[in-house]
């Protein structure tokens, strides 16, 4: 998505061979614009794929995903990293290991709001070693929903977690796909989506 890879060309911040810093358009500070011509970018690829619902994690996966579900016309549900006061029981829980930071968090979503009626289109900010995707799969099959598709606003392409999930068989549609962040720059693969 020539819109994105642009951003990313103006205002990433290359912070290490394996980190890209977003933060002035997707992880801290949002750009709504950028985020609708995402959320459409996901509902066109996936308007065929009879989705229900988009299923994401809070929180940097919200914007984008409120977007498509607004195209779409379906509701967004994001699975929680942290317990909440008034979501307790009845969960759909999932353990997800950040690389990056090294913790692991249960993630979790109420089973008000996920059945086995489900098509789920799973949306994310970043890819990189998959485990919040592979989470979020673990949850969609405990429901035994079905997932259509999993779109990443970045994958970065030389980790391993589009890799691990293109492997299972599930589709993966990324708008920028990371080739290299070697020497302090951004290089993209050219086909940015892949199936
Ligand atoms: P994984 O799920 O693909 O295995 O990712 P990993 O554990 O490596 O990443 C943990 C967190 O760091 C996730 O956000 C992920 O989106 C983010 N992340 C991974 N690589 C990058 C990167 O190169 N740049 C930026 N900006 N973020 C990266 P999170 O902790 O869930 O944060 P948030 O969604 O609350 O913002």
């Amino acid at each position: 998505m020539k819109l994105l890879k642009d951003k990313i060309a103006q205002e990433g911040k290359v912070l290490s061979e394996n980190v890209l810093k977003v933060d002035t358009f997707l992880n801290h500070q949002i750009d709504p614009e950028l985020m609708q011509a995402i959320g459409e970018e996901f509902a066109t690829r996936y308007k065929d794929e009879g989705i229900t619902k988009i299923v994401t994690i809070e929180s940097s996966g919200i914007a984008p995903s409120m977007f498509a579900g607004l195209t779409l016309g379906v509701p967004v549900v994001f699975a929680r990293k942290r317990k909440s006061l008034t979501l307790t029981d009845n969960l759909y829980t999932s353990k997800v290991h950040s690389f990056t930071k090294n913790e692991t968090n249960d993630i979790s979503i109420s089973q008000n709001f996920l059945s086995s009626d489900d098509v789920v289109l799973i949306i994310d900010d970043f890819l990189a070693n998959g485990q919040a995707v592979l989470g979020l799969l673990d949850i969609v099959e405990q429901a035994n929903a079905k997932t259509a598709g999993v779109g990443i606003v970045i994958e970065k392409g030389f980790q391993t977690g589009g890799g691990i999930i293109r492997e299972r068989g599930i589709r993966v549609d990324s708008l920028a796909n990371i080739k290299s962040l070697a020497n302090g720059k951004v290089e993209f693969f050219e086909e940015a989506s892949t199936r």
